[in-house]
């Protein structure tokens, strides 16, 4: 039996292939990185939802998602400039884990442009009545009732802008990790791109 070999610049070309995987799942909706697991810290408790990978940005190495001004995990983030992303693809068995420090972009140039870019069916998310996450003494979708089944008008959908907050993932750690039948391979990138075999 043959075992493989993996140098370092192998580790490095499957870096370089898996952010290329990001940049595609931007505009694939059924790409497995098109949506990841963001995990923030409330108080001294972690919490994790999904959320939808909106830019990447290769180098300096950057992910972008957008978010309700007004939801928890908004303040989280205000409270707390670190948090972690996950992200894996089934079908080529791959998990990348990132530590990550934010910068948050709101009512500045950077959102005014990433607004003018969402379109009329996205910016209904943020003309709800009800802050996100926050208590329903009965059911209610949060958007505005006329639209429950069209898009805003582009005049009315500007009354959501208020509420649109646009995050940048400034990526300080990587662990990627390849699930092989002749051998895992794990491997972590860090801020000065040091390279390191982990044990998987
Ligand atoms: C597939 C999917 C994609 C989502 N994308 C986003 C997103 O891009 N931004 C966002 O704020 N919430 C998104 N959500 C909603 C959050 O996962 C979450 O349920 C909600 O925002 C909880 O907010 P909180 O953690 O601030 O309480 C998404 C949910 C799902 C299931």
């Amino acid at each position: 039996m043959t075992i493989k070999k993996i140098q370092k610049s192998d580790l490095l070309a499957i870096y370089q292939r898996e952010k290329k995987h990001l940049i595609s799942a931007v505009k694939e909706g059924n790409s497995a990185y098109h949506i990841f697991s963001l995990s923030t810290i409330n108080n001294q408790q972690p919490e994790s939802r999904m959320v939808v990978l909106r830019k990447v940005n290769e180098s300096p190495f950057r992910l972008f998602f957008n978010l309700d001004a007004r939801s928890p995990k908004s303040n989280q983030l205000k409270n707390n400039k670190f948090c972690s992303t996950l992200f894996y693809d089934q079908s080529r068995r791959i998990q990348m884990r990132m530590k990550c420090s934010i910068d948050i972009h709101y009512n500045n140039d950077v959102t005014q442009r990433v607004w003018n870019n969402t379109a009329l069916q996205s910016r209904k998310c943020y003309m709800g009545p009800y802050n996100p996450s926050s208590k329903l003494n009965k059911w209610h979708p949060n958007v505005p009732l006329q639209y429950i089944d069209k898009d805003p008008t582009k005049e009315d959908s500007e009354q959501g802008y208020k509420n649109f907050m646009h995050i940048q993932l400034n990526i300080v750690e990587a662990d990627i990790l390849e699930l092989h039948y002749d051998g895992h391979v794990r491997f972590q990138v860090l801020d000065n791109n040091e390279i390191n075999f982990l044990s998987a």
